[in-house]
């Protein structure tokens, strides 16, 4: 049993340290597959978030750049990592470190791998900074 909470005081929403969210997507950011974890913080079923693009969880403080070099990275380097603010439902948040990993099977059929788990306090921290100053050159 995963315990997923809400701080107190606040619209941010927590998981455990040792839990991780897996999410996999087609070559266009299409979810294909999500863990209890990613359904249970993000409030969604995984039927609501099977078919759904990636975006349905994009928080609107995120800046337009932080995705940019996602993309850029995953397709040039085959791989990201960063801090992201993603969005609930019920429109509240969650943190996560986020690593995104291109697959290409034997086929050549490309798919996109993401675990995320829990960030440290302080990456967050200056994330929430970072951030909303590049959201404000937008
Ligand atoms: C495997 C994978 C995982 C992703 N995870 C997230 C995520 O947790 N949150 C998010 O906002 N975008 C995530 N993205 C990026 C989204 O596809 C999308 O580019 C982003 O939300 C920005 O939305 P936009 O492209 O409509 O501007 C992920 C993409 C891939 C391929």
């Amino acid at each position: 049993m995963n315990e997923i909470y809400k701080k107190e005081n606040s619209e941010e929403w927590m998981f455990p340290q040792d839990a991780f969210i897996l999410s996999e997507t087609d070559e266009h950011g299409i979810i294909t597959y999500a863990n209890d974890v990613f359904c249970e913080i993000a409030g969604y079923t995984v039927d609501e978030l099977i078919g759904e693009p990636h975006n349905v969880v994009r928080h609107p403080d995120m800046p337009r750049i932080a995705f940019k070099g996602l993309w850029d990275d995953i397709q040039t380097k085959g791989f990201w990592t960063g801090i992201v603010k993603n969005l609930r439902k019920d429109r509240a948040y969650y943190w996560v470190y986020a690593t995104v990993l291109k697959r290409v099977d034997s086929k050549g059929e490309i798919s996109y791998l993401s675990i995320r788990t829990v960030p440290k306090r302080q990456d967050v921290e200056v994330c929430t900074k970072l951030y909303a100053e590049l959201k404000s050159k937008e």
